[in-house]
């Protein structure tokens, strides 16, 4: 497994072959109200990160040749919803205190990806800082750094 998605994927497979991670036989809402599983809304939640993720996947090129048709104001609410949803809902009320506990113990292998997520939601929250910082004003405060920060986001997911 080389990706998150592939993380995700496996997860969901080992829970319901496994059947003992409790998040597993959990129901959710989905927008229309309709019960989805837990593993489903885990997906559908990715989905939405992987949208924030295709703005900063489109505008890192944009940055590096023509930084003025990149909206300050775009990324600065991209990374906003990323830090909100992202990282303070999903990450840090949802998978750090449920899901990766359970999966820790299901396999030495699991383990180890466990911790590199959580690497990585750490990373991800210090480039989520710098984006904020470098796209919070009228124009963009250094444009030089920044597409690297988007491009270094994108693989994390
Ligand atoms: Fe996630």
């Amino acid at each position: 497994m080389k990706t998150r998605r592939e993380f995700v994927v496996a997860l969901g497979a080992a829970t319901v072959l496994a059947g003992t991670v409790p998040i597993a036989g959990c129901k959710a809402l989905g927008e229309s109200g309709e019960e989805v599983s837990a593993n489903e809304d885990l997906m559908r939640e990715h989905g939405v990160l992987r949208r924030a993720l295709l703005v900063y996947a489109l505008a890192a090129p944009r940055l590096r040749t023509d930084p003025a048709s990149v909206s300050p104001a775009a990324l600065h609410q991209t990374a906003v919803l990323f830090r909100q949803f992202g990282e303070d809902y999903h990450e840090r009320r949802l998978e750090e205190p449920f899901i990766f506990p359970a999966v820790k113990g299901q396999s030495p292998e699991l383990a180890h990806y466990v911790d590199t997520l959580l690497a990585q939601h750490q990373r991800g929250r210090e480039v989520t800082d710098f984006i904020m910082s470098q796209t919070g004003g009228q124009k963009l405060a250094d444009s030089r750094g920044l597409p690297d920060a988007l491009d270094s986001f994108v693989p994390m997911y």
